[in-house]
Order: structure tokens, then sequence, then C-alpha cells
């Protein structure tokens, strides 16, 4: 079972769409997914169309609550899905006196007697609070998304430190999986520019794989569906079909 965190403190990166989309190609090749989303504002639930799910992952995490429970089949036969629940938000404050709070969640999946998933895949908020800490925590990889902005690479070297930090005092095994270049438009100077400055700053750290601007992603959780069962020839199918092979490629499995 491969764990992947999707991180990055900057709203508007990817990471929804890559959790979403990752999970769902992940799944088309007849890979098993459990995708947690642990941002509050629960952003890929509602893409899967789960709304309001009551306690539901805060139980899990504050109150003590069994993950069997938490755990939701999608319209995709091989994903299953943690949703976000509202009261995610409430977490941080919930758990101020609890000790070692960040390793709730990992001992709650490693306690699961049935773990039947090849890859569990973590949608993170835009912050490094204590829900971030969980998915580091959970997780042996992660995979950071990054729009192909200027703007966006200046909090990439202060992400890297904390994922540093997090290997050298909570999770010695956490590995870097990869820097995912998001929202990539081809026909534009700054988009390749910055392409090849993370190339340049990042080397050996970022995916092959790159994720093209297209509208189609920004379409799909209208229609309650990832890419591939909206519109499955379209470029974010085939950009993220790419990163599942990618991904799946890698030695760690
Ligand atoms: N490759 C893409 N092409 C077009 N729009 C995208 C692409 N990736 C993300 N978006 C859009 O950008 C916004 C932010 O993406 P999202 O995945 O929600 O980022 P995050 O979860 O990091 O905040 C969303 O409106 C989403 O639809
Ligand atoms: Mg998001």
């Amino acid at each position: 079972m491969r764990k992947l965190a999707i991180v990055n403190q900057k709203g508007g990166s990817g990471k929804t769409t890559t959790a979403v989309n990752l999970a769902a190609t992940l799944a088309e090749a007849n890979k098993k997914v459990l995708l947690i989303d642990l941002d509050p504002q629960a952003s890929a639930s509602l893409w899967y169309g789960f709304k309001e799910k009551g306690k539901g992952l805060y139980q899990v995490l504050a109150e003590d609550g069994r993950i069997e429970d938490a755990i939701e089949k999608t319209q995709m036969e091989h994903l299953s899905m943690i949703p976000s629940s509202p009261l995610l938000s409430g977490v941080e404050k919930a758990l101020a006196n609890e000790v070692a709070a960040e390793s709730i969640l990992k001992n709650k999946i490693a306690g699961l007697i049935d773990k039947p998933w090849d890859y569990v895949l973590i949608d993170c908020p835009p912050t490094l609070g204590i829900l971030s800490l969980h998915a580091l925590t959970l997780a042996d990889e992660v995979l950071v998304p990054v729009e192909a902005h200027v703007m966006a690479l200046h909090g990439l070297v202060q992400l890297l430190k904390t994922i540093n930090l997090v290997k050298q005092r909570l999770n010695p095994l956490l590995e870097i999986a990869g820097i995912l270049a998001c929202r990539v438009d081809y026909r534009t100077k700054h988009s390749q520019e910055v392409l090849t400055q993370l190339r340049t700053r990042f080397e050996g750290k970022v995916c092959t794989s790159v994720i093209r601007e297209n509208i189609r992603l920004a379409e799909a959780p209208l229609h309650i569906k990832p890419i591939i069962l909206y519109d499955s020839g379209c470029n974010g199918s085939l950009d993220y079909r790419s990163l599942a092979l990618e991904i799946m490629g890698h030695k760690k499995i």
C-alpha cells in the first residue's frame, strides 16, 4: 500500500484536481484506491457527489470514531473515499491538548484489518496546520502540485524545508514523489519559462508528466465526475493518465 499526500500550502495549486483525477486514473488502471479528503472546504468530496456527510472524518480524528464508518463507495468500482466534514475546521482546536495528535489517522489506517488498497491519496487543505501534518505523518510519499506561474515557485522552497523537518521529526520514511507542474499553458512564454526554471532549480524532483491548462478539468466538478468519465479524450484525461503511469512506474511499489 503506497500512501501519497498531495500537499501545497498555496491554494489554487491544483491539489484537489490532482487528488480527484489521479485517484480516478489509478482506479481505471485497476488499482484499488482510497481517497481521503482532509480539506474542510470539501472540494474533492463535492466533486464525487458527497455533501455534508455529518461528522464523518471529524468523529474519527477528534472523537475516536471508527474509520470503517467513514469510508464510502464512489461511482468508480476501484475507488473508495473518506469524504471531508465541514466540522474538520474545528479539529485543530479539538486536538490542541492531545499528545502526538498528528499520528491519529496513521494509527487508525494501520489498525484496519481489511486494507484492500494499492494506493491511499490524501487531498490536503491550503495550510500546513494539523490536518496537513496528519497527512504528512501518514504518507510515505508527497506529491506537490504547483501552478505554472512564477509566484507559485516562491513558496516551494519553504514547503520542501517543512517536508524535510517532518521527515526528521515525525516520519523518517517520507519521500518526495515529485513536484507536479499544473495548469501549464504551452502557448505562453511565461508558462514555459516557469517549467524550465522548475526543472533547473529542483532537478530530479519534477515529474516528467505535466498537467496542461484544460477547461474540461474546471468543468468536471459541476458534472460530479472525474475527468476520465466526463471527457475521456480531453487533454486533462490524457495528462492524468500519464501521471498515473509515472507514479505506478516508480520503484517503491
Ligand atoms: N489543469 C487545469 N486546467 C484548468 N483549470 C484547472 C487546472 N487545474 C486546476 N484548475 C482550476 O484551478 C482552480 C484551483 O485548483 P484546485 O485543484 O482546486 O487547487 P487547490 O486544491 O490546490 O486549491 C480550480 O478552479 C480548478 O478548476
Ligand atoms: Mg483543494
